[in-house]
């Protein structure tokens, strides 16, 4: 197929109709001629491609469109619209679609993650476009955001809630007290959580969102590989109830800084749990819905909001690259190509900064204080506040939030309090982020 419909048709191809992808056919049906009076293409759908063509789908879906062949079906497109999910076979069809020269609109974030250069270099290869709008944080136009309303700023820092099941989780924990257990087995019955909702609580989907937020930001390949994750299983409601009583909420956060070590720019990409102090913005953020703060030098604090994924919303963000896509194909011009240029070191645990509370449970006795006190002097960690709970047959409860430290310094206290004779367990470390 050409890279440009000189007829005024641009012929999309859908490899996938699951959540999303029907509602991607829906929309097309019902405002079609919307889209088109909007690109100047009138947009035909080819082709649909699915795993089972005998299985029962909305009624909107046209059957005759329905193949099993998603190989032949991305010949005949000019726009590839990717919603199967997974690596394999959509990297193969979305690297066969961009190296003929068709678009490619896509909400694989997972592919993003983990193949992007290799995708970039296809599109470019092919003379192609390559969009994912879709791909973060669902219909919120985040991508848009970082790669063009704010291209000609300098962001500082991205920080964002990006995965809807989480923070639903975490929500139903800290307002009405649930298990984690309990309130996960709430997101599966509500269809936020899958029935394996490993990517999920694990940290791994908005690690893959954390990596592509990253990559635009700071214009630097950041892959899935680069972000360390961790997941929110080891939070309970006790957490939660604690948080809450000194001012706090714990949130699944992705986090990317820009960092300055020794006068070298690097940047800084993690996704964690995260007590956030209760007026910062994030810790509005409730139910599934997601949202992305971005600090720019000149712009200030802009704050992404909305819904984060399900079928129509996610749609939303398909089609806005859809129009954009068909545009292109009909009047020329280019998506924004893949922006490397800043290659920035990725800054480890030895020069990333953090702060973290730090729970234990020690001997009530005099001295053990000041023992653990101690470990956090010799590690050159700060300590920014202590609280003691009560005291329970001669073993005290202590909560500690530290400075601004190295996160390898606080590794080395956390470690070293551990092995502390006085200390009886390191209950819990849990980032604290926008004091
Ligand atoms: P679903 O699992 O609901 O749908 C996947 C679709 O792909 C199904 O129609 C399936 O066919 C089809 N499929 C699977 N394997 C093949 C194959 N080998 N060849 C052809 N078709 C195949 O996924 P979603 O719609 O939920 O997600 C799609 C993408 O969008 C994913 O990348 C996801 O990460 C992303 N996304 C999803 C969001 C959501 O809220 N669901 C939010 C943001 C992004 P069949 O129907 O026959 O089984
Ligand atoms: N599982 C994801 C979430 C879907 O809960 O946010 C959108 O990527």
């Amino acid at each position: 197929m050409s890279t440009s419909a000189t007829d005024g048709v641009v012929r999309v191809a859908l490899l996938g109709c699951g959540t999303v992808g029907s509602q991607v056919v829906r929309l097309l049906r019902e405002h079609g001629d919307d889209w088109t009076a909007r690109s100047g293409a009138k947009l035909e759908l080819v082709g649909i491609a699915v795993r089972d063509t005998a299985t029962e789908r909305d009624p909107w879906v046209p059957r005759e469109l329905l193949t099993e062949d998603a190989e032949e079906l991305v010949t005949r497109a000019d726009v590839v619209v990717e919603l199967i999910g997974g690596i394999e076979p959509a990297r193969t069809l979305v690297l066969r679609a961009l190296t003929s020269g068709a678009t490619v609109v896509t909400g694989n974030k997972a592919l993003l993650a983990a193949h992007g250069p290799e995708l970039h270099a296809a599109a470019e290869a092919g003379d192609a476009d390559l969009y994912y709008e879709a791909a973060v944080a669902g219909a919120i136009p985040v991508v848009y955001g970082l790669r063009e309303s704010l291209a000609g700023d300098k962001i500082t820092a991205v920080l964002g809630i990006v995965n809807g099941t989480t923070n639903y989780i975490l929500d139903e924990m800290a307002t009405r007290g649930l298990s984690f257990e309990t309130a996960l087995a709430q997101a599966q019955e509500l269809g936020y959580a899958e029935a394996d909702p490993t990517a999920d609580v694990d940290g791994h989907d908005a690690a893959a969102k954390a990596a592509i937020l990253a990559s635009l930001a700071f214009h630097t390949r950041v892959s899935i590989e680069d972000v360390p994750v961790t997941g929110i299983r080891s939070i309970t409601a006790e957490d939660m109830a604690e948080a809450r009583d000194s001012g706090h909420v714990i949130k699944l956060l992705a986090v990317a800084r820009r960092t300055v070590t020794d006068g070298t720019e690097g940047i800084s990409v993690r996704v964690h749990p995260a007590l956030l102090p209760a007026a910062h913005p994030l810790a509005a953020v409730h139910g599934a819905f997601n949202a992305v703060v971005v600090e720019a030098e000149s712009a200030g604090r802009l704050m992404f909001y909305g819904q984060g994924a399900g079928g129509a919303p996610t749609a939303s963000a398909v089609l806005s690259d859809v129009v954009a896509a068909a545009s292109h194909k009909v009047h020329g011009g280019h998506a924004p190509r893949e922006s490397t240029y800043a290659e920035l070191p990725l800054h480890g645990p030895a020069t990333t900064a953090a702060r973290s509370q730090i729970k234990l449970r020690l001997a009530d006795r005099p001295g053990t204080l000041a023992a653990v006190a101690g470990v956090f002097g010799e590690e050159g960690v700060s300590i920014d506040s202590v609280r003691q709970q009560r005291a329970d047959d001669g073993v005290a409860s202590i909560t500690i939030v530290s400075d601004v430290a190295t996160e390898a310094a606080l590794d080395r206290t956390v470690a070293r309090l551990a092995e502390e004779p006085s200390v009886h367990e390191v209950i819990s470390v849990t980032r604290v982020e926008g004091a």
